[in-house]
């Protein structure tokens, strides 16, 4: 597949390795930002009014103002504008502009990035593996989408050196969470369950949209809190995510899994048919 790469920088589009933004962004000094991540099909953004949503609950839980709707979808116009770009991702930052060098606040204009990729489509099933950190449901940012996300980072790479598609976290009271950019349910006679939004994990759209596409379609689902000590202990397991939908898991550390089980696989069609049949549902 031909490698799209598209950026767009406080109203300029740009090659993607061109500089763009300052040296002393408080988004490179001390990752003081919001961003989303859009799965892209055909040239078209999956789900935009329910990431602007979660994006807007990130700037306020940073407390950053003067976010301009207008400006951020006139670069993602660029950048989705021109040949559209077949499957991909859309990622947006905003940040809180030019800082100190330190974790307070200059009073300056925020700074806006889009940028699009084409990326390839996920495997049929992934395994798991534990991460040895834990998703601190306390923390300041617990929930919110910020560009702090160096635990993520380092977890993800954890996982990648073990062959896994992610890595799962418990919380600090030893429940399941979330994976570094995945939700994850297990299921469990016939039920599906996800950890509550309250252990800490974001809200992720494809969760929420599984959650109630599965309500309206009468299959069963729960949001609850998962004991870690027995969250492998799962008849089927699979995790949710922009790009990735619904993934079946075949195994997590130790344990294997079909994959996908049954109810996992009705949840793979129930997915794709829900959102083939619209593109902001
Ligand atoms: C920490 C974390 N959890 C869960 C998710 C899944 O959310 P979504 O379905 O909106 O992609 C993400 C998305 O990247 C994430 O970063």
């Amino acid at each position: 597949m031909a490698e799209v790469e598209r950026v767009w920088v406080d109203g300029r589009l740009l090659g993607p390795a061109e500089p763009a933004v300052s040296a002393l962004d408080h988004g490179i000094s001390v990752g003081d930002g919001a961003f989303e991540a859009l799965k892209v099909v055909d040239g078209v953004a999956f789900a935009m009014g329910r990431h602007l949503v979660r994006f807007r609950r990130t700037l306020t839980g940073l407390g950053l103002s003067g976010f301009s709707e207008d400006r951020l979808r006139e670069g993602i116009e660029t950048v989705l504008g021109g040949s559209p770009i077949p499957f991909g991702r859309l990622r947006y930052v905003v940040t809180a502009g030019r800082g100190p060098l330190g974790s307070a606040r200059l009073d300056a204009p925020l700074t806006y990035i889009v940028a699009a990729a084409t990326v390839e489509h996920p495997d049929a099933s992934g395994s798991l593996v534990t991460a040895p950190w834990t998703r601190n449901e306390r923390a300041a940012t617990a929930g919110l989408k910020t560009t702090s996300y160096a635990d993520n980072v380092i977890a993800l790479a954890y996982a990648t050196d073990r062959g896994a598609v992610e890595a799962v976290f418990a919380n600090t009271r030893d429940e399941l969470c979330e994976c570094t950019g995945s939700n994850v349910f297990v299921v469990r006679d016939g039920v599906a369950i996800t950890p509550p939004l309250a252990s800490g994990a974001l809200a992720g759209v494809t969760r929420e949209l599984t959650l109630e596409w599965a309500r309206e379609a009468g299959v069963p689902v729960r949001e609850e809190p998962v004991p870690m000590s027995h969250a492998r202990d799962a008849d089927e397991v699979f995790i949710t995510s922009t790009t990735k939908d619904v993934l079946p898991i075949h195994a997590w550390d130790d344990r294997s899994y079909a994959a996908p089980g049954p109810l996992t696989a009705r949840l793979v069609s129930l997915f794709a048919e829900r959102a083939a049949s619209s593109m902001d549902p």
